[in-house]
């Protein structure tokens, strides 16, 4: 069964359109690698893609449900000058450790961003918390995205 679908603005066409993950056709075959494999099970969010502009944890996703539908990864997500200042932010100031919670929080901060919402530093928490950071960096981090 194939899925055809878009890839940050591209179309592509996959044979793997059954129950394969979402995460796996965008790593594995497009070669898409910003994107993280983490828990696999729904709880680390760091697998995060925009589909049809809402984050969802893409290891979840089963390729068949995009069929049709616009899917965005972190690399397709620099197209606007707010998102662009986030991800200059993350890098000059260097707060992130091993960097590997960063394109989930960058994804799902983008749903609200390009949705036209203003994020304080109360929104952002609320609208990361299901980001997981192992590593130190997570406080500072927010304090960056919230400029
Ligand atoms: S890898 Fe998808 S939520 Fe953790
Ligand atoms: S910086 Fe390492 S998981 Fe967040």
């Amino acid at each position: 069964m194939k899925c055809t679908f878009t890839v940050n603005g591209k179309p592509v066409e996959t044979e793997k359109g059954g129950s394969e993950a979402l995460l796996d056709v965008l790593r594995g075959e497009l070669g898409l690698t910003g994107s993280k494999e983490g828990c696999t099970d729904g709880s680390c969010g760091a697998c995060a893609v925009l589909i049809d502009g809402r984050a969802e944890n893409s290891c979840l996703v089963p390729v068949a449900q995009v069929q049709g539908r616009e899917v965005r990864t972190v690399e397709g997500l620099s197209g606007t000058p707010e998102l662009a200042r986030l991800q200059r932010a993350l890098v000059t100031a260097g707060v992130t450790a091993c960097g590997f919670c960063v394109p989930g929080m960058l994804t799902v901060a983008s749903e609200h961003i390009l949705a036209g919402e203003e994020l304080d530093g109360v929104s952002l928490k609320q609208a990361l918390s299901g980001v997981a950071c192992r590593c130190s960096g997570y406080r500072r981090i927010l304090q960056v995205l919230d400029g």
